[in-house]
C-alpha cells in the first residue's frame, strides 16, 4: 500500500491546530451585555435605521461554530460589532460603533469601522496630477483630503449586500461614479466580510474602473481589546512588523522619507505597551511625537513582500488575555491611538475617550499619489484592485 506523506502531514497538521485552538479559546460564554442570541441563526439581516436622506440600512450578523459574532452594516460597509472571548470565555464587544445609521451619520463618528476611501488617509492640499491632469477633492481635514472626502465618501454612502449561502458571510457592493468627490472614474467596489471557524475575519476587497484613478482602501475599526468603552489602550501590547515608517510633517502629510523605528518611539518590533512610547501621556504634543499631536498616528512600512500575505501586527490585551493578529498583502498599515476620541457616547451609551481604541488600518501609505517613490495606488481600465486582510482571533 502506498501512503501519501504529503496528506498525512497536513492532516496531523491539521488536526493539531484545532487542538491548538480549542486549547487557546475557551468554550463560549455569551456577552450578557450583547443583544445577540448566538445559538439563534446567522446572515440574518435587521433594520438599521433609515438615513437623513430616506435611505434605508440593514445591519447583517454573522457567527462561527466558537460563538464569536460580527456585524455589519450596508452603511460604509461598516464592521460595527465583534464579540470576542477572553481567556476565560467571557464575550466582550471590542468595537466603538453606534447603536443605529443615525449615530453613524453624526459628528461623533470618526469614521468608526467603515470602509475609508477610494482613497483612505491623507491627499495633500486635495491636489494630484493623473496623465496630465490636476485632480481637486475636498479638503474635508484642512488643509487636505481625508479619508475620501465628504458626503459622498464611501464611509458615508449605503452599499448593496449580498449574504452568502454558508451564512458567515456577506459581500457589499457599490459602483461611485466618475467624478464624485472629485475622483475620475466610474469605479466598482466590492467588499466582502468572512468569519471563519479558525476565528479569523477576513476582508476581500476588489476594484475595477474605466478610468485611471488612485484606490486604496481599507477599515478603519477601532479596537478595545478589553472591551470597548472600558478606558484607554495604553495598556494593550503592540507588535508591528515593520522595520521603517513614513513620518510626516505637522499635518500628516508623509515627507516622502522612509527612516528605520530603530530607537524611535515607533519601536514595536517586539511586543510593547502602547502607552511606554507616548512619553507625556496627557501631553498634546511631544518632542518624541512631534509629528504625531498626541500620540501615534504613522504609517509603518511592512516588512516582506507586498502582494503576498503576511502578519502585520499583533496586539494583546494583557488582561483579558485577548490577542488579535492582522495578516495583510499591503505594503503599509496605520497605527493611530485614538488620539481624536473625545469622550463621546456610542453603542449603549458606552463612553470612547481619548485613546480609548486603537486602529490598525492595512493600506498603500498616505498621499502615495504625490510620492513616486511609494507603491503605486493608480488603477487603470482592464486591472482589478485586490487586497486582503485577515484579523485572527484568540485569548491567552
Ligand atoms: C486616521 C488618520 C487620523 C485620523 C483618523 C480619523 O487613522 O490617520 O489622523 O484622521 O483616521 O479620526
Amino acid at each position: 500500500m502506498q501512503i501519501n506523506f504529503s496528506f498525512v502531514l497536513k492532516y496531523s497538521a491539521a488536526v493539531a491546530a484545532i487542538l491548538f485552538m480549542n486549547a487557546c479559546l475557551p468554550s463560549p460564554n455569551p456577552d450578557p451585555g450583547s443583544s445577540v442570541e448566538p445559538e439563534s441563526g446567522a446572515n440574518t439581516s435587521v433594520d438599521f435605521g433609515k438615513t437623513k436622506g430616506g435611505e434605508s440600512t440593514e445591519i447583517y450578523t454573522l457567527k462561527n461554530k466558537n460563538g464569536l459574532i460580527v456585524k455589519v452594516a450596508t452603511y460604509g460597509a461598516t464592521l460595527v460589532e465583534l464579540h470576542l472571548p477572553d481567556k476565560d470565555g467571557n464575550f466582550v464587544d471590542v468595537l466603538n460603533g453606534f447603536d443605529d445609521v443615525s449615530g453613524y451619520e453624526g459628528e461623533d463618528n470618526q469614521y468608526f469601522g467603515c470602509t475609508t476611501g477610494r482613497v483612505c488617509n491623507r491627499i495633500a492640499k486635495g491636489k494630484f496630477t493623473l496623465d496630465g491632469k490636476e485632480y481637486t477633492l475636498a479638503t474635508n481635514n484642512d488643509p487636505n483630503h481625508l479619508h475620501g472626502g465628504e458626503g459622498k465618501a464611501l464611509s458615508k454612502q449605503v452599499w448593496k449586500a449580498e449574504s452568502a449561502t454558508d451564512a458567515q458571510a456577506v459581500t457589499f457592493s457599490i459602483t461611485t461614479p466618475d467624478g464624485e468627490e472629485g475622483y475620475p472614474g466610474n469605479l466598482s467596489i466590492k467588499v466582502t466580510y468572512t468569519l471563519t471557524d479558525e476565528n479569523e475575519l477576513r476582508i476581500d476587497y476588489e476594484a475595477t474602473t474605466d478610468k485611471a484613478t488612485p484606490v486604496n482602501l481599507t477599515n478603519h475599526a477601532y479596537f478595545n481589546l478589553a472591551g470597548s468603552g472600558s478606558g484607554t489602550v495604553l495598556d494593550h501590547e503592540l507588535t508591528l512588523n515593520a522595520d521603517k515608517y513614513t513620518p510626516t510633517d505637522d499635518t500628516l502629510i508623509p515627507t516622502g522619507k522612509i527612516e528605520s523605528v530603530e530607537g524611535t518611539p515607533r519601536e514595536f518590533r517586539t511586543s510593547r505597551g502602547i502607552g511606554e512610547g507616548i512619553p507625556d501621556k496627557e501631553a498634546t504634543k511631544t518632542e518624541d511625537c512631534k509629528t504625531a499631536p498626541k500620540g501615534y498616528d504613522h504609517n509603518f512600512v511592512l516588512n516582506g513582500n507586498a502582494g503576498e500575505q503576511r502578519l502585520a501586527a499583533r496586539l494583546k490585551d494583557p488582561k483579558s488575555g485577548r490577542v488579535m493578529e492582522i495578516y495583510t498583502d499591503q505594503p503599509g498599515i496605520q497605527f493611530y491611538s485614538g488620539n481624536f476620541l473625545k469622550g463621546q457616547k456610542g453603542k449603549g451609551g458606552k463612553v470612547y475617550p481619548f485613546r480609548g481604541a486603537i486602529c490598525l488600518e492595512t493600506q498603500h501609505f498616505p498621499d502615495s499619489v504625490n510620492h513616486d517613490n511609494f507603491p503605486n495606488t493608480i488603477l487603470k481600465p482592464g486591472e482589478t484592485y485586490k487586497t486582503t486582510t485577515v484579523h485572527k482571533f484568540s485569548a491567552q
